[in-house]
């Protein structure tokens, strides 16, 4: 069957009501830390694995903020960084003076967000920070400050919730592991 994802899945790491639970939590933290914030905070999701992770956590923040995206690669069709980040789409909406945060579905290698993090501070960002919604730790090659984390989780191909594998999958409703089978063949 074409939507029968037990094919691919390996394992369900987080599910529906963890992720709803957790998004719900990260946009109350996100919440307070901009309390003293007058201004609206402007949210930068990254095309386009945090879109749904931006568009849910958008609606848990409890004060005003704009929403811009951009869209960087640095994967092309593999599942290895390459460590070369270009901009495919930029931001609609000009940074300086704003308070940024960065949206992002997954720090891997950490390459792709400490380029948009120094991109975002060079245009003149008054602050910057970052939300992931998911942490491979033990794969990190550079290190960058990251302000908000959903899960860690180990070192596994993952897909669902925004993320994919060669553009699939996106739409599953969890978080899973790739069957070995899928990305080896
Ligand atoms: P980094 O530059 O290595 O930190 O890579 C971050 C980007 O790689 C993310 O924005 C994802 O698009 C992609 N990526 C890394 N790990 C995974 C994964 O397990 N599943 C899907 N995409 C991933
Ligand atoms: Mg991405």
């Amino acid at each position: 069957m074409e939507n029968d994802f037990s094919k691919i899945v390996d394992e369900v790491l987080v599910d529906e009501e963890t992720l709803e639970k957790r998004v719900n939590e990260l946009g109350r933290d996100i919440t307070k830390c901009y309390e003293d914030v007058e201004e609206p905070v402007l949210l930068v999701g990254i095309l386009r694995g945090a879109a749904i992770f931006m568009s849910n956590l958008a609606v848990n923040i409890n004060k005003p903020v704009l929403i811009d995206f951009m869209a960087v690669s640095s994967y092309g069709q593999s599942s290895e960084s390459s460590g070369v980040v270009r901009i495919m789409k930029d931001l609609e909406e000009t940074i300086e003076g704003k308070h940024v945060l960065i949206v992002e579905d997954i720090i891997d290698t950490g390459l792709t967000l400490s380029y948009i993090r120094q991109n975002m501070i060079d245009r003149g960002a008054k602050s910057v920070r970052i939300a992931t919604l998911l942490d491979k730790p033990e794969r990190r090659k550079v290190e960058v400050p990251v302000d908000f984390v959903g899960f860690r989780i180990p070192d596994e191909f993952v897909i669902g919730y925004g993320l994919d594998y060669a553009q699939n999958y996106r739409n599953l409703p969890y978080i899973a592991s790739l069957r070995r089978e899928v990305y080896e063949k």
